[in-house]
């Protein structure tokens, strides 16, 4: 049995089912997401284990092993084709091409669900999914229910990392043209208790935490590393509710009438689905999605404690990934940062740069961003990297700015050539400490390479963005 039996037994029934980590429907087996690599540009869809069970994870790994993986599609389980793809640019352009936002990276968020490893959608600043043309999801002032499991531990204060019922020309049309939830620190409209994050409802031009359009105490900071948040609606009537999605039940945060503020009664919902944005395409926030359904109708408190008893069943838990760090293979960087995330560190001569690079890239420039792991010439816990196509020469940091030069064995070339690698700053792949500047970490800053500390003098060691500059997405090399 999944989520989606239970909405539809208590007469609730799911118009909308997204995961990339299991199914939702105790008999479905079809297509959970598809990813497209970057070696070639394919695509392949990841299914699952059985009917009703979790993601087939190693369709991706074996598909994905060598290169990088964005998720492209996640498609919709309930048969009414309401699948979620990269998102328009609407009020606001995301960072990708033709104002796209960016897809997300499939590797980001791996999770073991039911002991087997599935992957989330890993939401970094500037990624946005959508869909404008749906069928079955409520629109004006009809009744919908909703739930999604996020990363309670992952969250910013940027607008607006959302899920659910959003306009469909992607535009900020008004008071009450959205209804979707809201997971975050943002104090920009509304807020609960303690300092967030907090569950709370995009009803366009605000964020809800109760009937107040500001400060309600019921709604209380929430960060469970896998969070279930319930968002519900009805004719003047809505609900907020959150719990554990690891063990426990469900908490009601707030049951009552529309806000405290015109234009949400009655509701004037669309119809689209968001993920990870703002109902304008607001692109600024960040969140990690695993599952997430929508309903036609107002569910009951009960069949929503019965989906929560489901969620908990199906045991979602951390996993630790293996380190890609392995003397003799042959790797590439690529950059994290909303802005730059096709960019890869590159060498050009001696110089040493971030460069775009893509399938159809020259075989000098792929060579030129793949690079061998060696161990590190200073410290043996610790990695160098060796040019892939330049033979004995290594990055190396001179003046704290990264170039690529040949070994001359020297202890301080040894020392300025090794890096040791920890979780990445911001959530996502690795950083690397230079090793006798330990706190100065490899960083990209106007597309140049720098070891930089976390403010400081110079422009390089700027803090703004300096979490997500300084982490590095480690993959197969493009030139293996
Ligand atoms: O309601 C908060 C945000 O305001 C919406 O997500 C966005 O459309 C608008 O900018
Ligand atoms: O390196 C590109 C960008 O340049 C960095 O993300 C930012 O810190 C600087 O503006």
């Amino acid at each position: 049995t999944g989520p989606c039996d239970i909405y539809a037994t208590g007469g609730t029934p799911c118009v909308a089912a997204h995961s990339t980590t299991r199914a939702l429907y105790g008999a479905f087996s079809g297509s959970l997401y598809q990813v497209r690599r970057a070696s070639d540009n394919a695509t392949t869809n990841v299914g699952v284990l059985a009917a009703g069970g979790a993601a087939n994870s190693a369709t991706q790994d074996t598909f994905c092993a060598g290169t990088s993986c964005v998720i492209t599609v996640i498609y919709d389980q309930s048969g009414r084709g309401n699948h979620l793809t990269q998102a328009p640019p609407g009020g606001f352009s995301g960072p990708s091409t033709n104002g796209y936002d960016n897809l997300a990276d499939a590797n980001a968020a791996p999770v073991t669900v039911g002991g087997h490893r599935a992957y989330g959608v890993l939401v970094a600043p500037g990624t946005g999914y959508r869909n404008n043309s749906t069928n079955g999801i409520a629109t004006g002032d009809a009744a919908e229910g909703m739930y999604a499991i996020f990363d309670g531990t992952r969250y910013n204060g940027g607008c607006c990392f959302d899920y659910g019922n959003a306009e469909t020309n992607s535009l900020d049309n008004g008071n009450g043209t959205m209804e979707a939830l809201y997971f975050g620190n943002s104090k920009g409209w509304g807020y609960g208790a303690g300092s967030g994050p907090w569950i709370m409802a995009d009803l366009e031009n605000g964020l809800f935490s109760g009937y107040d359009p500001g400060y309600n105490a019921g709604d209380p900071t929430i960060t469970h590393r896998f969070l279930t948040a319930v968002l519900k609606g009805e004719p003047n009537h809505w609900s907020i509710r959150g719990g554990n999605a690891q063990s426990g039940s469900l908490s009601t945060f707030y049951n009552g009438t529309r806000p405290n503020k015109s234009g949400y009664n009655p509701m004037k919902k669309e119809g689209a689905i968001i993920l990870g944005i703002g109902g304008d395409n607001s692109v600024s926030a960040q969140g990690t999605f695993y599952e997430g359904v929508m309903t036609s109708g107002y569910p009951t408190d009960a069949t929503e404690n019965s989906v929560q008893a489901n969620i908990t069943a199906a045991a979602y838990a951390t996993t630790t990934t293996a380190s890609p760090f392995v003397a003799g293979r042959a790797i590439s960087l690529r950059a994290t940062t909303g802005c730059c995330v096709t960019r890869y560190i590159t060498h050009s001569g001696t110089s040493v740069n971030t460069t775009a690079i893509t399938a159809s890239s020259s075989a000098t420039d792929k060579a030129n961003a793949s690079f061998y792991v060696r161990a590190g010439l200073a410290n043996s816990s610790c990695y160098s990297f060796e040019s892939r196509n330049t033979a004995g020469s290594y990055l190396r940091h001179y003046n704290y700015q990264l170039v690529l030069n040949a070994n001359d064995s020297t202890s301080i070339f040894a020392a300025d050539a090794t890096f040791c690698p920890s979780a990445g700053k911001n959530g996502q792949g690795f950083s690397l400490a230079s090793s006798n500047y330990s706190t100065r970490f490899v960083r990209h800053y106007n597309n140049a390479v720098y070891i930089a500390s976390n403010g400081g003098t110079n422009a390089y060691d700027s803090a703004t963005l300096w979490s997500d500059d300084v982490s590095w997405a480690v993959q197969g090399a493009w030139t293996p």
